[in-house]
């Protein structure tokens, strides 16, 4: 496809957060009394920490004011960091890690674009924090996926072109953002998979080297 670069998502892309986002959503909404579950959890890949809370909200009787909301949110990110502590270099995947590698020494240009204000954290703790020539995350941006401003920075960032660029993502939201922004969108796992507006659907992680 002659593309010069890969922006990945994060969250169930390079690793496995989600199972983290679930335990610290669901604590929140255990104490709240209102009801979810992991089919509900789903509908949270990609979307940004306030829209979430409101996706969890459409449950409950009580109409809280935007000062609640946000303690909330404040209160499921402080469950959700403390859980992300445990994380280390051994829960980057050996296939992840080879893939990455092989991209680079191919000469690929490789950026994170993710709506995660822990984008950095998370990085750091699986022992990615420099590796990337580029990243572009919720800390960055006003508009959340399926806005195509998270990959547009990242290919600012990186000094090139939409068009040479491929995004992976879990995310049917990534994928329309990555298809709003003109680039090759690649869907691995998640409700990204065969959501009918990805360019390819990968059959794993190291599959990515199969199509750049
Ligand atoms: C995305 C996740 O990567 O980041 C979403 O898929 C999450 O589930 C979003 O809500 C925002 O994450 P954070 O870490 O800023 O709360
Ligand atoms: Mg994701």
């Amino acid at each position: 496809m002659n593309l010069k670069a890969v922006i990945f998502d994060l969250d169930g892309v390079i690793c496995f957060t989600d199972k983290y986002h679930y335990q610290a959503w669901k604590a929140l909404a255990d104490r709240l009394g209102i009801y979810f579950d992991e089919v509900i959890n789903n509908r949270l890949r990609g979307v940004s920490r306030m829209a979430s809370l409101e996706i969890i909200l459409e449950r409950s009787e009580t109409a809280y004011s935007q000062a609640e909301k946000e303690a909330f949110a404040e209160e499921k990110n402080n469950t959700y960091r403390k859980l992300l502590e445990q994380m280390s270099p051994a829960d980057l995947t050996d296939e992840v890690r080879q893939t990455l590698q092989e991209l680079r020494r191919r000469g690929c240009r490789l950026a994170i674009g993710s709506s995660s204000k822990n984008t950095k954290f998370i990085l750091g703790q699986i022992g990615l924090g420099d590796f990337f020539d580029a990243i572009a995350d919720g800390t960055d941006i006003t508009r959340s996926k399926p806005d195509p401003e998270v990959f547009l920075l990242a290919a600012e960032r990186l000094g090139l072109a939409p068009a040479d660029c491929a995004v992976v993502e879990d995310a049917r939201a990534g994928i329309q953002a990555a298809k709003a922004g003109g680039m090759t969108a690649l869907a691995l796992f998640g409700d990204a998979a065969h959501c009918g507006l990805e360019d390819v659907n990968l059959s794993s992680f190291a599959d990515i080297l199969n199509h750049i």
